[in-house]
């Protein structure tokens, strides 16, 4: 039997500034967390106090996204700088599926909601060293560019809404992630870059798997409180999702994580639910 509690092991993980550290010591939970499942062992859930914003090394600069300088994605600079951006994606998503964990801690949820975060969890790990590993192929790092700050206001948004969070997180912002990532893969194709390539497809079909997660733990929710998934989704979305979410969709990926056209569509830049 484990010492720590899961959410002991998720304020590990969020305390950890370094990248690389941060994956290891995620990865090294996650292992604990599946080992003592197959063996039948219970690590308990328990209680902590999160902190509101996770440990980050010194490096990268963090700017307001307007302030990000832009990407030429026809040259090595700007497929290094495409790279630098996901690469601080799976950082900010490794804490992300943690820090659900802990900060929800208080609501009661059926193990199978812990076991998809904490897979979650340790996927993003991975895809940031993949990332990382195809930065340093280049000659570059993670923290040698600037990165977006913004990315951890959803998490400070909802940190009091538990169905805010699943509906803004997973299936708004993951679910965008499905859309851009093959124009992603082409550029890197375009480029003869294995590397990156092999990298962004494992985290393409993986990431469908996060949405999914996010779709059922949503759904689940609805269900236990009675309310309408989709009006509760609008409804979230538009309070705690600064801007309309932008087309064009992957249907196609969006329907296997269980996101059905009528829960993005109508939260579109042309939509009058907005209005
Ligand atoms: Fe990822
Ligand atoms: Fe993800």
């Amino acid at each position: 039997m484990s010492a720590k509690t899961l959410s002991e092991m998720a304020v590990d993980v969020l305390g950890t500034a370094d990248g690389r550290a941060k994956t290891a010591l995620s990865r090294a939970h996650a292992a604990t967390w599946f080992a003592a499942r197959k063996a039948g062992e219970e690590i308990a859930i328990g209680r902590t106090s999160p902190p509101l914003r996770p440990a980050r090394p010194d490096k990268p600069e963090l700017l307001d996204p307007r302030d990000v300088p832009r990407r030429r994605p026809g040259s090595e600079k700007g497929r290094i700088a495409i790279l630098h951006a996901v690469a601080h994606i799976e950082l900010n998503a490794v804490d992300l599926h943690w820090d659900i964990i802990a900060r929800f801690a208080d609501v009661k949820m059926p193990i199978g909601y812990f076991d998809d975060w904490v897979k979650a969890a340790d996927e993003e790990s991975k895809h940031f060293n993949l990332i990382c590993d195809c930065l340093e192929a280049l000659g570059s790092h993670y923290g040698a560019l600037p990165a977006h700050a913004g990315m951890w206001r959803a998490a400070e948004d909802t940190a009091e809404d538990f169905m805010g969070r699943l509906a803004v997180v997973p299936m708004v912002l993951e679910a965008r992630g499905l859309d851009v990532t093959p124009g992603m893969i082409e550029i890197f194709e375009r480029a003869g870059d294995e590397k990156s390539v092999a990298a962004m497809k494992v985290i393409y079909a993986e990431e469908v798997g996060h949405v999914a997660y996010g779709s059922k733990w949503f759904h689940f929710l609805c269900g236990r409180h009675d309310i309408d998934p989709k009006d509760a989704f609008h409804d979230l979305v538009q309070r705690y999702f600064h801007g309309p979410l932008k087309p064009p969709f992957n249907e196609e990926k969006r329907a296997e994580a269980g996101l059905p056209p009528d829960f993005y569509w109508p939260l579109a830049a042309t939509s009058s639910v907005r209005d």
